[in-house]
C-alpha cells in the first residue's frame, strides 16, 4: 500500500511535468517528495529487483588460510587451507598423526600456531608475538571465538559430579552469564533432541558412552554456537552406540549447521559432508566434495587410506 501511495504521488508529479521547473514548481516539489517518501518506506518494487541481482561474496563462518603448527621441530601443520561455509559440513580424514586433531584445536585456539590467517565470520584473528611466541592477543576476542565454536571431543569430557541437566547448563551460565530459567528450558529441549530427555537427573557414569556422548553434544549445542566442531566424536563408542551418535550428527547435518568434523568413520563423512578433506602429513593432498573424493580418489595416498580403512 505505501509503494501504492508513492506510485501515485510520483503519478501526480509526472502530471506537473517531469522536471522541475526552472526556479522550483509543483513538478520540483513532488520529485522530492517521491525522494523523501522513497528513503522512508523502502525502494519501489523495479528498484528491489535490481538490489536483489547485486552478488556479495560468501563470508565463510571458519577461514584459516596457509596455517603451520610446530611442536618443537616437528611440523605438524604445513600450509594448511581450509573453510567452512554457513550451513555445511567439512569432514577431516586422513591417518593418524597427520594433523587433524592439532588443526582443529588450532581453529579453536586451544593451540597456538606460527603462521598463517585465522578468520571467523570475516573476523581475523589478532596475534600478539612473533613467529615463535605467536598468541592470540586480545582476550575478549579468544573468548567470543571460542564460545561460538562448541567443540565435541573423543572423550565426552563431562563433569562427574554434576547431573546431565547441570552439565549442559554450565558454560551458558558461567561464561555467558545467561539467565537459569532461559538455560534450563533450552537445555532441556536439546536433551531431548538427540534422545536423552529422560536422563536430566543421571550422573554421567549411569550412561552409556552413546547416551555420555549425545549429552556432550547438547552441551555443545546449549551454547548457541555458530559452529560445532567435532573430534572423532564416535570413535571410542562400540558400532551400537555409534549409530545412536551418527544419527544424532546427522540430524544436526540436515538442520544446516555449520559443522567441521574429524572422523575415521568413511560412512559417516560420506553421508553428512560437503566437502571432505584428506589431510597427509599436515598438507591437505586432496579435498572435494564426498562423491568424487570417495567415489574417485586421485592421489595414490587417498587410494591406499580409503582402501585400508575399508578393509580394518
Ligand atoms: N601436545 C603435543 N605435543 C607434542 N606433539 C604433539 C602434541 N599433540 C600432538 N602432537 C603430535 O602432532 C602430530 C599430529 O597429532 P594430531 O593429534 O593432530 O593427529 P591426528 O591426525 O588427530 O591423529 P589421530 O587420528 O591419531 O587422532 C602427531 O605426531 C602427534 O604426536
Ligand atoms: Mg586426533
Amino acid at each position: 500500500m505505501c509503494r501504492l501511495f508513492t506510485a501515485e504521488i510520483w503519478q501526480f508529479g509526472c502530471l506537473y511535468g517531469r522536471r522541475p521547473a526552472p526556479h522550483g514548481g509543483p513538478g520540483h516539489v513532488i520529485t522530492r517528495l517521491r525522494v523523501a517518501l522513497v528513503v522512508v518506506l523502502g525502494p519501489t518494487a523495479p528498484q528491489a529487483n535490481k538490489r536483489r541481482t547485486i552478488v556479495t561474496p560468501k563470508i565463510p563462518v571458519i577461514d584459516i588460510q596457509n596455517l603451520h603448527k610446530s611442536y618443537g621441530e616437528l611440523e605438524v601443520l604445513r600450509g594448511v587451507d581450509i573453510t567452512a561455509q554457513k550451513g555445511t559440513v567439512v569432514s577431516l580424514i586422513g591417518s593418524s598423526g597427520s594433523g587433524k586433531s592439532t588443526l582443529l584445536r588450532c581453529a579453536n585456539l586451544l593451540e597456538n600456531s606460527q603462521k598463517g590467517d585465522i578468520r571467523f565470520n570475516g573476523e581475523a584473528v589478532v596475534w600478539a608475538g612473533n613467529t615463535h611466541t605467536r598468541h592470540p592477543g586480545d582476550a575478549s576476542q579468544v573468548l567470543r571465538i571460542r564460545t561460538n565454536l562448541s567443540m565435541v571431543f573423543q572423550q565426552f569430557n563431562l563433569w562427574a559430579h554434576m547431573t546431565i541437566l547441570q552439565n549442559v547448563m554450565e558454560a551458558p551460565m558461567t561464561v555467558l552469564r545467561r539467565d537459569r530459567s532461559e538455560v534450563e528450558n533450552a537445555a532441556r529441549g536439546y536433551l531431548d533432541q538427540v534422545g536423552i530427555g529422560d536422563k536430566c537427573d543421571a550422573y554421567p557414569a549411569q550412561l552409556s558412552g552413546g547416551q555420555q556422548q549425545r549429552a556432550a553434544i547438547a552441551r555443545a549445542l546449549c551454547m548457541e554456537p555458530e559452529a560445532l566442531l567435532f573430534d572423532e566424536p564416535t570413535s571410542a563408542l562400540d558400532p551400537e552406540l555409534e549409530q545412536e551418535v551418527v544419527r544424532v550428527i546427522k540430524d544436526l547435518a540436515s538442520e544446516g549447521r555449520t559443522m567441521m568434523l574429524v572422523t575415521h568413520d568413511m560412512k559417516m563423512a560420506r553421508d553428512v559432508s560437503d566437502h571432505v578433506v584428506f589431510l597427509h602429513k599436515g598438507r591437505i593432498e586432496e579435498e572435494g566434495p564426498p562423491t568424487a573424493l570417495f567415489g574417485a580418489p586421485k592421489s595414490e595416498r587417498l587410494q591406499g587410506f580409503l582402501s585400508s580403512t575399508m578393509t580394518t
